[in-house]
């Protein structure tokens, strides 16, 4: 695949997600091998992988996102299937990928392979922006370059972040030493379902793009107060 065909078609895969093909670990190094290359703050990589595959310890955290999916984040204003739009497109597009997110809560529990990307050195919690943005600039270029790479070979991940509302008890589950070891991205790995995948509705770049300082006159998002906390 060209560059821009891996960059345009990687995406948010959960009801195509293949359990029935077991996922050679030697992939899933490799991923993590192409992941590497990707820049770090300090030239310092900090990111970690914790591939999962024991079926307790994946049945363990696949719980713990349902439980949050369930038990919160369904019933909150920050769900996908409830954030509005007055473009009837984009609403069936949402509409589609809240069906999506619904599904993963199923599929997490029948992949054999959950990884959980973290950031090693540092706890977010009180950090300064610049620290903050600094420490998770190091490790979410590795994050998506390793979906890339997975997406180069057949493989199918979703980026999530539910979890992280039970992130405590997920160290538990797998002895990561919680003071100084941050989780950042919880995902599914697994071969999908055809190869086939294409872009996504996205804005234009027109909307996004602004031209010799801030445009107040281009599209803005809800503002994040205005959703409940996950
Ligand atoms: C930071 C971040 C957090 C996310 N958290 C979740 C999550 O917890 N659960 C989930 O099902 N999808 C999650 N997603 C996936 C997004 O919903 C998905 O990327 C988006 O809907 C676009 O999907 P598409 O590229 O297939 O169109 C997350 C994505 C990002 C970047």
């Amino acid at each position: 695949m060209e560059a821009d065909e891996v960059l345009t078609t990687t995406r948010a895969v959960r009801r195509r997600l293949d359990p029935a093909r077991p996922v050679p670990l030697d992939l899933i190094r490799e991923c993590v091998d192409v992941a590497l290359q990707a820049p770090a703050g300090s030239n310092l990589p900090r990111t970690r992988f914790v591939v999962v595959r024991d079926p307790v310890l994946r049945t363990g955290l696949a719980d713990l996102y349902t439980e949050v999916y369930e038990g919160t984040y369904r019933d909150s204003e920050g769900y996908i299937g409830r954030v509005a739009t007055d473009d009837a497109g984009a609403a069936r597009t949402q509409e589609r990928s809240a069906r999506s997110a619904d599904a993963l809560a199923n599929a997490l529990h029948e992949v054999d392979t959950i990884v959980l990307v973290c950031l090693e050195g540092a706890r977010l919690d009180g950090l300064s922006a610049m620290a903050s943005a600094s420490l998770l600039g190091g490790v979410l270029p590795a994050t998506w370059s390793f979906m890339l790479a997975a997406r180069a070979r057949g493989l199918g991940t979703c980026w999530t972040t539910m979890h992280l509302a039970r992130e405590r008890e997920a160290a538990d589950l797998l002895g990561i030493p919680y003071e100084r070891v941050q989780q950042v991205c919880l995902t599914p790995v697994a071969f999908t379902v055809g190869e086939r995948f294409g872009r996504a509705r996205r804005p234009s770049v027109d909307d996004v793009l602004h031209l010799d300082g801030w445009d107040a006159g281009l599209p803005s998002v809800p503002d994040v107060r205005g959703l409940a906390a996950r």
